[in-house]
């Protein structure tokens, strides 16, 4: 094997076990309320937008009851936005007066959410913006993202890209050097003509593992597209990065290689329809379907990275915390069925999905059935099987009608001959162990 791809492996182990994460996006952005993005939608000059510093004071900020809701929604490892696009820092950077700690606020919350989740016992991780909308030497007049991009005023006359790279590779050093151990660095994001080494990526990345070795890194450093060295191929560049993420989407079914074999990757996924927190956003997923976002990601190998958006206040929003408190119930049941599973050796189900940690395969039950539950092909592979939140006994049936499928195998819920209601409505777990 490749060596980078061995390293890779290797230093993505505990990530790939783990499957589950928070991420968290939070800034001076809370205050407008109307997404991250707000200043590069609403074309918000930087001027226009220093009242939400100037005012940023997040009285009920305590990333210890953020820590325990992961925690308790069985979430690994959470991803706060050290610095967003609009180039804000949480945390008490040399390189710059627009930090956290020059608000009201007048802490260093970065500092404070990897104190509160590792804690907790969490792995921790921090998302930083390549783009900075408001540093001096960024693109300005012409770019696709910036604010100012259709403002001839913001003529990009006299701005020095390479200062903008010193700076933020120096954050980049700071936020490796000062705050222990971060387990992945979650950069974004790349666009046509800045991606690659407009970055100076390799250097980038060869500071950031000298610094922290064990680091896992995004593959959002490169841009979008085939390409060679990227994280699809067998030849990765050094920063093609470790996992890839794909937003607001699952893979249809995971992600391969060019040659076929799995690489290691994580959707991330809203809750609502923002990053940011969104006072007039209330289109929340049901806990149902993020239940089963979860589910599918790890029956196709992969990771949920799953979103939470503070208020001005500090606090996740009701409807998130109703998400992870239903998120807690189920995974209190059925967490087995998660963690260090991935794809199963049988084909996704009629009426839900497997996932398979060795000896042990789990059925993802959504789908009442017309009579026993069918185990397709399983017929003699099975030691025994339980109900996984109870652990009660549940036999395979050789009710009369079933013998016509010699190579199945099929089960009723109640062991008779119902299979409905099912025992829990967002997902029933089985685990079957396998002979
Ligand atoms: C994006 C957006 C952003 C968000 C991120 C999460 O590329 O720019 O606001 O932070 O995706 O994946």
């Amino acid at each position: 094997m490749n060596e980078m791809i061995a390293d890779r492996t290797r230093r993505t182990k505990w990530f790939l076990h783990d499957r589950f994460g928070m991420f968290i996006h939070w800034g001076l952005y809370a205050i407008p309320a109307r997404g991250e993005w707000v200043r590069s939608r609403e074309r918000i000059s930087v001027e226009d937008y220093e009242g939400f510093f100037r005012e940023f004071n997040p009285s009920e900020f305590d990333p210890k009851t953020w820590a325990k809701l992961a925690k308790e929604a069985g979430m690994k490892y959470a991803v706060l936005t050290a610095k967003h696009h609009d180039g804000f820092c949480l945390f008490d950077s040399s390189l710059t007066d627009y930090k956290a700690t020059n608000t009201p606020a007048g802490r260093d919350l970065v500092r404070e959410f990897l104190d509160a989740f590792r804690a907790d016992g969490l792995k921790v991780g921090l998302y930083y913006s390549l783009l900075d909308w408001h540093h001096p030497d960024y693109p300005h007049y012409g770019d696709r993202n910036h604010p100012m991009r259709e403002n001839p005023a913001y003529s990009n006359e006299n701005r020095d890209f390479n200062r903008y790279l010193d700076y933020m590779h120096g954050q980049v050093r700071e936020l490796l050097t000062n705050y222990g151990k971060i387990d992945i660095m979650w950069f974004d994001f790349s666009y046509p003509g800045m991606e690659c080494e407009t970055w100076k990526a390799k250097e980038l990345v060869e500071m950031a593992r000298s610094l922290q070795p064990e680091l896992i890194i995004d593959n959002r450093l490169e841009g979008s597209g085939e390409k060679s060295g990227t994280i699809m191929t067998k030849n990765p560049s050094v920063y093609a990065g470790d996992f890839a993420c794909p937003e607001q989407m699952i893979p249809p079914s995971g992600m391969t290689d060019e040659a076929g074999d799995p690489i290691p990757w994580e959707a991330c996924i809203t809750m609502n329809d923002n990053w940011g927190y969104c006072s007039s956003d209330h289109h929340f997923k049901s806990p149902r379907m993020i239940i089963r976002a979860l589910v599918e990601c790890v029956s196709k190998g992969g990771n949920l990275l799953l979103n939470v958006g503070p208020d001005a206040k500090g606090r996740i929003p009701r409807e998130s915390v109703n998400i992870l408190k239903a998120l807690a119930d189920w995974m209190k049941d059925n967490a087995d069925s998660i963690y260090g599973c991935g794809m199963a050796d049988y084909e996704k189900p009629e009426w839900g999905r497997y996932t398979q940690n060795g000896k042990k395969l789990y059925a993802h039950v959504y789908e009442e059935c017309m009579g026993a539950v069918c185990l397709r092909g399983l017929a003699g592979k099975i030691d025994h099987m339980r109900l996984l939140k109870d652990g009660s006994e549940i036999i395979p049936t050789d009710f009369w009608n079933v013998k016509e499928y010699p190579t199945d195998a099929f089960f009723f819920f109640d062991n008779r001959t119902s299979s409905f209601p099912l025992p829990d409505e967002n997902d029933s777990v089985l685990e079957i162990t396998l002979k």
